[in-house]
């Protein structure tokens, strides 16, 4: 049970004005901030930096490099390294400590911010702040889908509109005292690569649809009204990454369930094999939480979902900002009809 205080009382989550429609932000061009950087990566690669790969296919763990110091050209390799490893752990951080107007800067140096229309955000700041917080009052994930056998629930967070998010910053404010709370990363790009040749070339040419009316939104505002407010975009199903030019398996569970110009039979049987596909243990790694954890991760080439394993009472606290990249463009256009 949480029965102390928080310790950041001041980024307890507050919605004064209630669900709001979720915005469809028209498509706009924007540089990739990963494209700019030196790949050598100076800023990071410094004779103090400690980093590890967490798997060989996805996650970097960084000790020594401070992200509220680095210059602009800092935060590009910071990019370019999050689109080349999925997954960036930047351990004992002061992040957390530098105030919402600075971390709102930081993020919004890789692209404009993401307005999430139901989770509540820090008082004094707006709805590109989303706290994610659990506790003995408002309950957790596990309550907010009901009984499930699972909570595995992979997804790419909020990819229903033409340019879809990018780089995304989340950090820790407290962790569960029963331990637990982790988040799971999968890699896509190394999911893509697992496929045989003849295979990948039957999915080079669909597309999915992408909609608003997810499995969370439809949990917290009811499928009537996220049906009716729902904002869709169609996307390839291999993305060629924007910096990278590596192919992604652009999947996302729970918010792009339908293949363009299937019927439900077959698009179902197809996705089914592809979600179970990239939860595979072979391209995927687990984060644990540490005071000043920050993790910025590349949402076009990694999925993520939550572990809310912790015990029931105990309180978690994150706040997640997501800048938008680009537009989704396919890996394989040439192949299309
Ligand atoms: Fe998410």
């Amino acid at each position: 049970m949480s029965a102390q205080e928080p310790l950041y009382p001041h980024y307890l989550p507050i919605r004064p004005e209630g669900f709001t429609k979720t915005i469809d932000i028209p498509p706009f061009d924007i540089v990739e901030p990963g494209s700019r950087a030196d790949p050598a990566k100076p800023e990071i690669y410094t004779s103090a930096a400690q980093i590890k790969n967490i798997t060989p296919r996805v996650g970097t763990e960084i000790r020594g490099v401070q992200i509220s110091q680095l210059s602009n050209d800092g935060l590009d390799q910071v990019a370019l390294l999050a689109a080349e490893r999925g997954v960036l752990v930047f351990r004992d951080q002061d992040f957390a400590d530098i105030g919402t107007d600075k971390q709102k800067q930081i993020a919004g140096y890789f692209g404009p911010l993401h307005q999430h229309p139901t989770m509540g955000y820090p008082k004094g700041t707006g709805p590109e702040f989303h706290v994610v917080y659990a506790d003995e009052k408002v309950g957790n994930l596990r309550d907010l889908l009901g009984p499930r056998t699972s909570y595995d629930l992979w997804h790419v967070d909020q990819t229903f509109t033409a340019n879809t998010p990018g780089a995304t910053f989340f950090w820790v404010l407290e962790t569960p005292e029963s331990g637990g709370g982790d988040t799971a990363f999968t890699s896509l790009t190394a999911a893509y690569q697992a496929l045989s040749p003849s295979f990948r070339n039957l999915l080079h040419s669909l597309e999915l649809l992408h909609t608003s009316a997810s499995v969370g939104e439809i949990a917290r505002v009811g499928q009537e009204r996220a049906l009716r407010e729902a904002v869709k975009a169609v996307h390839p199903l291999i993305i060629k990454h924007p910096v990278t030019g590596e192919p992604s398996l652009f999947v996302n569970p729970t918010i792009a369930r339908q293949i363009v110009d299937f019927k439900p039979e077959e698009s179902e049987f197809l996705l089914s094999f592809l979600h179970e596909h990239i939860r595979s243990l072979d391209f995927s790694c687990r984060v644990s939480w540490e005071k000043g954890t920050v993790v910025i991760w590349d949402q076009r080439t990694a999925a993520h979902s939550a572990v809310p394993d912790f015990e029931d009472g105990a309180r978690r606290h994150m706040v997640r900002i997501i800048p938008y990249g680009s537009q989704p463009q396919a890996a394989f256009p040439s192949t299309k009809s």
